[in-house]
Parts: structure tokens; C-alpha cells; sequence
């Protein structure tokens, strides 16, 4: 009895020097990963306007840019603690590179903020202002995740 406490002593002390990447579900990751799930949705509908999979709805496509705006202000400062990385925690792709650059991700926050105000003014007038904000608003997602993110587990 005493022996199996001690090894299991022994083990739990192993695994907190080693650091093993321990299962998450830290609700910092949950409700930032959630956050982006709401970007894809409200993106997803622009998205196949402007690919002509979908009949453009000018009061749809308000509704998706307003949303998506409004969603990109909500406050980030409890949302990347540290030690939420990939190679701290499992269940994220937040790269540590974040946390080494937070001057960096922010620049590219800032940046999605912008571009999702400029889709705010272009989704409901007509089909061709939404695709033209579209890009710009794209290239901010992909910019941060070729930076930021890492592999899909
Ligand atoms: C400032 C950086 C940044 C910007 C801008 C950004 N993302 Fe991400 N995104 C991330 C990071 C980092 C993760 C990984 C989060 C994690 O797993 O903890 C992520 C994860 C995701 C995920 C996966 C969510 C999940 O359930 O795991 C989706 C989908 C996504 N982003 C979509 C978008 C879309 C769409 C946009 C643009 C409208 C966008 N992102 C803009 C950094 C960014």
C-alpha cells in the first residue's frame, strides 16, 4: 500500500517535471476556439454570395458582416493566457510564437477589425461591394493563421 502510493508519487512528480502535454479543456481555449467557429459561420454566408453559391440577400448579408463585427470586439485579454500553447497544453493550435510576439498578434487582431468594420459598410450594399471587401477580410484570417496557428492536431 504504501509502495503503490510512493510510486504513484513518484509518477505524478515525473509527469509534472517532464511537462507532458496534458489533455485541455481549459475555458480560455474553449471560448476562443468557439469565437472563431462564430467568425466561419457569419464569414461562410459572404462567402458563398461572392462565389455565386448562394443568391446574394442584402439584409443576410448585413446581418453576417454586423455580426462578424461585432464579434471582433469582443474583449481578448482572458482569452490567451499563458501556458495555453500547443506545446504546453493539447487541444489547441495556438502557436507559442504569440505569446513571444503579442505586439505582433495584435497588429493582426487590429487588422481583422479593420477589415470586418470595412465588410460592415459593404455587405448590404449591393453584390459587388461584398465581394470586394471579401478579400481584404480573408487575407487577415489566413495572415494571423500562417503566423499564429499551428498544424490541426
Ligand atoms: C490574430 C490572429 C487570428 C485572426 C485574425 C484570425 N484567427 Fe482564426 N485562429 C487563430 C488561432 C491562434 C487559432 C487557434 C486557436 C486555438 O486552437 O486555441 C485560430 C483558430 C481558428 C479556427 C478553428 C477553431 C476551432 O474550433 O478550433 C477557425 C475556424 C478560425 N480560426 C477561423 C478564422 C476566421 C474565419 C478568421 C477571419 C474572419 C480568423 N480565424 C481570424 C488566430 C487568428
Amino acid at each position: 500500500m504504501t509502495r503503490t502510493r510512493t510510486i504513484l508519487g513518484l509518477v505524478a512528480a515525473l509527469t509534472t517535471t517532464l511537462s507532458l502535454p496534458a489533455l485541455a479543456d481549459n475555458p480560455a481555449v474553449n471560448a476562443r476556439q468557439a469565437q472563431f467557429t462564430l467568425y466561419s459561420f457569419n464569414v461562410g454566408v459572404l462567402a458563398q454570395m461572392a462565389q455565386g453559391q448562394m443568391d446574394y440577400d442584402a439584409e443576410m448579408a448585413q446581418a453576417a458582416a454586423d455580426n462578424l463585427y461585432h464579434l471582433t470586439r469582443h474583449d481578448q485579454s482572458r482569452l490567451w493566457p499563458e501556458g495555453t500553447d500547443n506545446e504546453s497544453i493539447a487541444g489547441t493550435r495556438a502557436l507559442p510564437a504569440i505569446w513571444d510576439d503579442l505586439e505582433g498578434f495584435a497588429g493582426r487582431y487590429s487588422a481583422l477589425q479593420d477589415a470586418a468594420a470595412a465588410m460592415q459598410e459593404a455587405a448590404g450594399t449591393d453584390l459587388a461591394s461584398l465581394q470586394g471587401a471579401l478579400g481584404g477580410l480573408g487575407g487577415t484570417c489566413q495572415a494571423c493563421h500562417q503566423e499564429f496557428r499551428g498544424p490541426a492536431e
